[in-house]
């Protein structure tokens, strides 16, 4: 089966395209590379921009896998233009095409974003959606854009995911349990900046499980599906980093606890993935802890821009900031 991977080169794909390969699925990644290429050498890579990808390009592809786009608040805030161009129109675009040229299925990595500021209760993929910023809207215009093109040839499965912490080749510290760790080991102290706020969160294995378990899904599956290892408040994540690094690192690390409003706040079912997709999340915080853990020795400076998304998109000079953002500031 051949699957093409639209931004793969990125912080999810890095550890995705490799274990898809090792199952024995045909891999070519399609990326600009904006945070360079950590890939194994021998990944087919077509190097550029998605939207310049046509029809023809496509034929001959089993499934596409979306994984590219601005991939959190602080791109979106920066260029809201920029980010509805990236999240709602590509995908859209890219959906289009890939159904022209005969592709099966589009697996798109969609966001529990979506569900915005809701009060303590489970979201379900039913229930309604209420984010109001750029992220969240965009994030839905790709899904809703993607599934609406779904029918008995072309079959599209949204994977809403929660927040992807612990190690990848191409890694982020912005990322909750990721920063938790840097600021502990750099600092000895994990800022909270609201102890409250409930987040889904996602193992970086348990997101390749899901979406491994979306390609070899059922041909006619489509759908969208929560997809997180568990739900959190962000106090309790920091309770659980600070222990995993005491007891990994001997050193005390104190809580610097705040009370900052957050727009987001939500928890979810992965009741329909476990159901439909055989989901089955097998990692803990700890987990993650312990992996980032474990590759600390190849970081270097934790700080550098590379790490950052938002750092080296503004270098990248790829967004320039428009009309909305500079309304808001
Ligand atoms: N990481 C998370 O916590 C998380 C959570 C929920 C959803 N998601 C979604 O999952 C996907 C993957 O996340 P990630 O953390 O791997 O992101 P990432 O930012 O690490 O990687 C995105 C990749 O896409 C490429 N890219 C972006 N736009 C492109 C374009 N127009 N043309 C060519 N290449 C392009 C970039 O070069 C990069 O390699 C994203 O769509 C993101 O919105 C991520």
């Amino acid at each position: 089966m051949r699957l093409l991977i639209a931004g793969g080169a990125g912080y999810v794909g890095t550890r995705l395209v490799p274990a898809l390969r090792e199952r024995g699925y045909d891999v070519e990644v399609a990326d600009h590379l904006w945070f360079g290429n950590h890939l194994p050498p021998d990944i087919p890579i077509r190097r550029g921009e998605l939207f310049d990808l046509s029809e023809e390009d496509l034929r001959g592809v089993d499934q596409l896998i979306f994984l590219a786009g601005l991939s959190n608040d602080p791109m979106a805030e920066f260029s809201p233009a920029k980010n509805f161009v990236a999240n709602g129109a590509l995908p859209a675009y890219l959906a289009f095409i890939a159904k022209r040229a005969g592709v099966k299925r589009l697996i798109y990595a969609s966001s529990c974003s979506v569900y915005g500021y809701t009060e303590d209760q489970l979201y379900t993929e039913d229930d309604p959606v209420t984010c109001a910023y750029p992220y969240g809207i965009s994030k839905l215009q790709g899904e809703r854009a993607a599934l609406q093109l779904q029918d008995d040839s072309f079959s599209v499965i949204a994977l809403r995911q929660g927040t992807v912490c612990g190690w990848s080749p191409r890694m982020r510290f912005d990322l909750i349990v990721n920063t938790m760790v840097k600021s502990a080991l750099t600092t000895g102290t994990i800022t909270v900046n609201n102890p409250s706020i409930w987040r889904p969160l996602l193992d970086i294995r348990d997101d390749v499980a899901a979406f491994t378990r979306a390609v070899q899904a059922g041909r006619k599956l489509s759908g969208v599906f929560n997809v997180a290892s568990g739900n959190f408040t962000v106090g309790q994540v920091a309770d659980l980093v600070k222990e995993e690094l005491e007891r990994e690192t001997g050193q005390r690390v104190r809580l610097d606890i705040r009370n900052v409003q957050d727009f987001r706040n939500y928890k979810v079912s992965c009741e329909r993935a476990a159901v439909e997709l055989g989901f089955q999340p097998q990692y803990s915080v700890k987990d993650m802890v312990a992996e980032v853990m474990a590759h600390r020795g190849e970081y270097g400076d934790m700080e550098q821009d590379e790490y950052y998304n938002i750092r080296v998109f503004t270098k990248l000079g790829a967004a320039e900031r428009d009309p909305a953002a500079a309304r808001r500031d």
